[in-house]
């Protein structure tokens, strides 16, 4: 979803924001733009181009920038062309602007300040850009900028130039993320971590409804009665090589292979010998209530599934599973003593945000679970569980997922009086884990030969089906196959009408009760045509089986029944001659309800 990133300091400002734009490339983004100061010319220059980044580079001409912001944007309103890519400039020339977020009330702020005013683009961010140079010719461009923002409604993260005033940034920020950071001979201030990196020495996330004024050296926050707020930053210390490709090709198969190691990094984080690093505080908290409610939107959702089937098997606390999008506009009925678990990778998931902030006005106890500790999620919870999946860049989810649920496992045990060895069944899986990534090749012949058609179907029961689902997400986010994840039993309802000669169905198969009943309802789509293709544990491997699995812990199949599947969508993708790490229309990070 959009990025921003502003400069101002010694530096070169095109460069930094060009390789700030460039990391922010992995959330998803289709036309891209900067406005930047010429010192030496003392001009201001817009460059905006629709497409990649490398568009934008080649239409470059300042050679060197004191200051500058830029965007990539993920449309929202408005077409997806050059005109309605940031910044954007008011009439008057006077202003330049970038915005990620929704401004819910733009078609009315129109109606009411600018009847007859030709706007040049359909996006919600040009009204604000428009009203800050109305209320500048009346007023010092921070009341200006003030009176704009009391007047938005919805979600902003903005960076702002005068044109008059080369020596100052502005920004403001509600509901989107934006974090400010000191740099070398400069100020930085860009939506994410990754644009930072290279760049910020020392940072901090700005709160909702703030506003801040930036020089080189400095930058005053105020709230949006202009009451200056005391702040304190934290030393940045991502390192740029975790952010690298390495010699993988692509940023999801490198984060596929990161799995096993990353398993075993999660053990020794949680594990100090057998005690589990789990505060007890957290524990206690959570053991007072009789209910647990997830909440989560895509793949984490579907971690969150698994999770709920490990917290009723160990704890036997009752646990629900949540849409986020769908919870924070109807809250169903929660029981007397509900304890509520946000599992997002990102942290800054709008759609969980908006639960959120409905949670902690009803004082309910929250914990979030993901991958960002500093991200807006972990800030505003009561707690927070950090997965140690490292930076996942790619924007299909993978090593995110099974950090997930390895979590969900660590947490559910810890608050279980639970027995069985956690810590061995957990290595055991990232051995098997490997040896699935030693038959890649084989994987890939596979999905030349079975998936054929455009349209795919993954089957299976229990927690096989919970990673169907995962599973089909995969394929369809990146192949572009249209593919649904069923419960075995449930494809005989209704959807077998769907299934023709060579359809492809996958089925998997870890548990052994309802392994046979899984193999029948294969034997129904066989005979009707489908190409079918299994997915099992070497304990109930039959002849014929494709994909069979080293037996894991049932408890813990999700963790190695998913990886073939995420290899599947890989070479799926890759045959398909697709973009695997930015798949069309899709953004890393869902900062927009
Ligand atoms: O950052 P989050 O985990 O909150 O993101 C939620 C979903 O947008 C995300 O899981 C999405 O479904 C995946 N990128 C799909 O691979």
């Amino acid at each position: 979803m959009c990025g921003i990133v502003g400069y101002l300091g010694l530096n070169d400002a095109k460069e930094i924001i060009l390789n700030g734009l460039k990391r922010l490339e992995y959330r998803g983004y289709d036309s891209a733009g900067m406005s930047l100061y010429d010192g030496e010319n003392k001009t201001f220059q817009l460059f905006k181009e629709k497409g990649r980044i490398v568009e934008l580079e080649k239409s470059l001409t300042t050679t060197k920038a004191a200051l500058g912001i830029g965007h990539t944007r993920w449309a929202t309103h408005g077409k997806v062309n050059r005109e309605n890519a940031h910044p954007h400039m008011s009439s008057d020339q006077r202003f330049s602007i970038v915005h990620n977020g929704v401004i819910d009330n733009h078609k009315a702020l129109k109606t009411m300040y600018f009847d007859n005013h030709a706007f040049k683009s359909e996006t919600d961010t040009e009204v604000i850009v428009e009203l800050m140079a109305l209320f500048a010719k009346q007023m010092p461009v921070p009341n200006a900028m003030r009176k704009t923002l009391k007047l938005l409604q919805g979600s902003y993260a903005l960076l702002v130039i005068d044109h008059e005033s080369p020596d100052t940034l502005y920004a403001a920020k509600h509901r989107s993320p934006l974090l400010l950071a000191t740099a070398d001979d400069g100020m930085i201030i860009g939506s994410d971590m990754m644009a930072l990196i290279g760049t910020a020495e020392r940072y901090m996330a700005l709160e909702d409804e703030t506003f801040l004024q930036m020089s080189k050296d400095d930058a005053t926050i105020y709230d949006l009665d202009g009451t200056v707020l005391p702040y304190d930053m934290s030393v940045f210390d991502m390192d740029v090589l975790h952010t690298e490709k390495g010699n993988f090709p692509h940023y999801m198969l490198k984060e596929i292979y990161e799995q096993p190691t990353m398993l075993r990094g999660i053990i020794s984080k949680f594990f100090n010998g057998n005690t589990i690093n789990i505060s007890q505080m957290l524990l206690k908290s959570i053991k007072k209530h009789n209910r647990l409610h997830i909440l989560a939107a895509g793949t984490s959702m579907h971690a969150g599934f698994i999770g709920k089937g490990l917290f009723e098997k160990l704890t036997g606390i009752p646990t629900e599973v949540h849409i986020a999008s769908e919870f924070a506009y109807q809250m169903p009925i929660l029981g007397d003593k509900p304890y509520f678990i946000l599992i997002s990778q990102s942290g800054e998931t709008a759609d969980l945000r908006a639960c959120l902030l409905n949670l902690k006005k009803k004082q309910y106890p929250t914990l979030t679970i993901t991958n960002v500790i500093t991200s807006t999620l972990a800030r505003e919870a009561d707690d927070a569980l950090e997965i140690f999946a490292g930076p996942e860049i790619a924007v299909a989810s993978t090593k995110a997922y099974t950090a997930q649920i390895a979590v969900l496992s660590i947490l559910a045990y810890a608050l279980s009086c639970q027995t069985f060895a956690l810590k061995r069944e957990l290595s055991e899986v990232a051995i098997a884990m490997e040896q699935c990534l030693d038959n890649v090749d084989y994987i890939d012949d596979l999905v030349k030969q079975t998936l054929t058609k455009d349209h795919c179907f993954y089957i299976g029961r229990g927690n096989d089906y919970h990673v169907s689902l995962e599973a089909a997400l995969k394929l369809k986010e990146i192949s572009y196959i249209h593919t649904e994840g069923f419960a075995a039993g449930e494809l005989k309802h209704g959807t077998i009408a769907l299934i023709e000669t060579d359809t492809p169905v996958i089925a998997i198969i870890s548990n052994d009760k309802t392994a046979q009943n899984t193999r029948s309802n294969l034997a129904e789509v066989h005979s009707r045509g489908a190409k079918t293709l299994t997915i099992v544990f070497e304990s109930l491997q039959e002849p014929g089986d494709e994909i069979v699995l080293k037996n894991v812990n049932p408890s813990l199949a999700p963790l190695l029944t998913v990886l073939p599947s995420q290899l599947i969508a890989y070479y799926a993708a890759l045959n398909r001659g697709h973009d695997i790490d930015k798949p069309r229309n899709l953004a890393k990070s869902v900062t927009v309800e």
